[in-house]
Formats: C-alpha cells, structure tokens, sequence
C-alpha cells in the first residue's frame, strides 16, 4: 500500500513529466514549422503598423495580431483620385457608394436604407485600375483597411485558416469602420466544387457565414471590397453578397487620350506630340499596356543620348576638333517626340501579336 505522501509524489511526477512533455512537443512543433519565422515578422509589423495608424490599447488575439500585419496606413499610400484617369463614372460611384457612408455616418445612422453595402465587387480586365481605385479609396476613405491575400488565409495546419478567417471579421468589427480588400478574389473564393480540400471548403462557408454576420449589426461599418479579373470564377454565392458591382473594363478613345495625359504629365513633351492620334490608334489598350508605351517612348531618348554619347567618344579618339564642345551641348535628354511614341506603339503591337496576348485580339484574358 502506498502512504498519501508517495500518491502525492507519483501524481506531481506525472504532472511535470506530462507538462514537460507537452511544451517538449510544441516547442519541437514551432521549430519545425516553417511559417514560424514570417509570423513573428508578421506580429512585430502589426504592432509597428497599429502604433502608425493610432489603433492602440486593444486587445488582439495571436490570428488578430497576424491580419492586422495587413492593415494600410493611408500615408503611405501614393495613389489618390488624380491619378487615375478616365474613370470618373466609377470614381463617382465608388465614393458615393463606400467613402460617403463613412464619412458622412451620422446622417446615416438609424436608416437601414443608407447604410453602406456589406460588399462591393471591381472587376473587368487586367491592368484598367481596379486596384488602383481600391488603393485610392484607403488612402481617401478615413476608415482603416485591411488589405487581405488569399495566401495568407491558408495555412496548413488543420483549423488554422478558420481561425484566421475569423480573426479578419473580428479585426475589423473591432477597428470599425473599416475595408476589408481581397484583390484577386476569384483566386481565394472560386467556384466550390466537390474537389475542394474540406478545410478549404469549410474555410469558404465560414467566410460568408461571418460575411452575413455583419448584417445584424447596423452600426458596425465593415465592407468587404473584392476585385477580379474573372467574375465568372468567383462562387456565385459570393457575388451574391456583393450587390454594389463596378465595372472598370477597357478604355475607350477618350480615356486612353486622358490615360496617356496623365502619365505623360511629368515628362518633357514635344510641342509636336498629338496624344488624340496615338489614343486612336490603341484601341484594346489597357491603362497598363498605355504605361508601358509612354515608358517604352521615353527610353527612346535615353537610348539616342546613349547612342550620341558612344559617337563623341568615338570622335574624341578620332581627335575629332568640335567633339568637346558638343559632348557639354547635348549631355541632357530630350524632349519625347511623336516619332518616339510610333515606335513604341509599333514595338508593343508586334511583341503583342508574338506573344498572342489579348491587345490585338479585344479579348482581355487574365
Ligand atoms: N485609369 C488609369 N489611370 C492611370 N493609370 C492607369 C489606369 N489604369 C491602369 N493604369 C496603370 O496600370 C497599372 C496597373 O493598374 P491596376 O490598377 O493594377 O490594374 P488592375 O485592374 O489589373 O488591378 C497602374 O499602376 C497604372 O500605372
Ligand atoms: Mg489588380
């Protein structure tokens, strides 16, 4: 028979060995995990990140702590209305629809009405300012912003992405007001199929369980903000959920003209240079291809002051007698020229046309 000492003395053995045992294991299970370092980074971010934009003295869970990694400080956004061209109608709506509800919130308080959409769909082709508009509306709205990627929901640990999907409406109930933008959200909220991972799956149907959550609180102003360049990928359940839908598609001749004026505004434009000719002749140009060709045009200078330069130096060896003298007259870029953005137009029709990418074709595939 055992004394009540020796019982006590089995039972608190049992104790530390079963306590040393299980911080052993998850000691080894955090070493060999190899998301443990980027969480860490993730932490120490959102602690730096909520310290800049003043969301302090909260309580954040260890999955808060790592959406909040992805919260925006507006400040450091350099996108704003102006820099966007060509897209007033969507402008008008997007602030009448998202920002004017948040800023304007005591007047819409009390109405069910006027109460912003709980989410709101960009979508349209590649490269036309989707996320764009969305960077501009962080840095404009005065409400915080949470700007998600599908890969940092996933984790492969099974539960984990639940609770990080959890953490997101959590977050954001607790920062209200606030955005929560899922760019590319055909890539992370698909189609669901019966070959979905069922943590995938589950991941999925808490989303939109949490989603319609935000309905019943009225005075919680969170709005999920997606944009895709498919929205025949994206679950109809989901879209379901986004009643406010802005169509951002292809430029039309006005707003390639005013697309290449805006991107052209810094530089040292030929007085000769008629953008309405070149905005004609694109058609079935995103504003990223037009990006492209004001950039590939400006490289025409630098390449000719590149090309002047090598016939100088040429000329100093051949003890050319007026070489030192122009080497100082022409050390200085010109002015872009029509020619210039012919020739850039011409460079990206054929890489186009080679590569068989939609430009030519007035298809916009992803
Ligand atoms: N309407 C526009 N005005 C000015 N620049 C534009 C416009 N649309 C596209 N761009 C240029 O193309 C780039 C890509 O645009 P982005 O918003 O990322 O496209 P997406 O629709 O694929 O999200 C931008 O960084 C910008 O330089
Ligand atoms: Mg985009």
């Amino acid at each position: 028979m055992l004394t009540q000492s020796e019982v006590l003395g089995v039972l608190f053995r049992l104790t530390v060995f079963g306590a040393a045992t299980y911080f052993g294991i998850k000691w080894m299970v955090d070493i060999i995990d190899p998301a443990r370092r980027p969480k860490i980074e993730a932490k120490k971010k959102a602690a730096r990140l909520m310290k800049q934009i003043g969301v302090e003295g909260l309580k954040l869970s260890e999955y808060e702590l790592t959406i909040a990694a992805h919260l925006v400080d507006p400040r450091t956004l350099k996108v704003t209305w102006r820099d966007i061209a060509g897209l007033d109608e969507v402008i008008t709506e997007v602030q009448e629809t998202v920002i004017l509800p948040f800023q304007k919130r005591h007047l819409f308080h009390g109405s069910k009405l006027l109460q912003p959409p709980k989410g709101v769909l960009l979508y349209g082709p590649p490269g036309c300012g989707k996320t764009l508009i969305a960077k501009a509306t962080a840095s404009v709205a005065g409400c915080h912003f949470i700007n998600m990627q599908a890969s940092t929901l996933t984790d492969k640990w099974y539960g984990e992405s639940q609770k990080l999907t959890a953490a997101v409406f959590s977050l954001a109930a607790k920062i209200e007001p606030c955005i929560i933008f899922i760019d590319e959200i055909d890539s992370f909220l698909r189609n669901r199929s019966c070959n979905d991972h069922e943590a995938t799956a589950m991941m999925k149907a808490q989303f939109m369980t949490l989603w319609d959550g935000l309905d019943t609180d009225t005075d919680c102003q969170v709005i999920v903000m997606g944009a895709t360049n498919r929205p025949q990928d994206v679950d109809p359940a989901i879209l379901r959920r986004m009643p406010s839908t802005f169509h951002v598609g292809l430029p039309r001749q006005r707003q390639r003209q005013e697309i290449l004026k805006l991107i052209l505004s810094g530089e040292c434009l030929n007085s000769e240079v008629r953008l309405k000719e070149i905005a004609e002749k694109t058609e079935g140009f995103s504003g990223s291809d037009l990006r492209e060709l004001c950039r590939e045009a400006a490289l025409h200078r630098l390449r000719d002051l590149v090309r002047k330069e090598q016939m100088q130096l040429i000329g100093r060896q051949l003890q050319v007698a007026d070489c030192e003298e122009s080497s100082t007259a022409d050390a200085c870029l010109r002015a872009i020229t029509q020619t210039d953005l012919y020739l850039a137009l011409e460079k990206m029709k054929e890489s186009k046309a080679g590569t068989g990418t939609p430009i030519l074709q007035g298809t916009p595939l992803d």
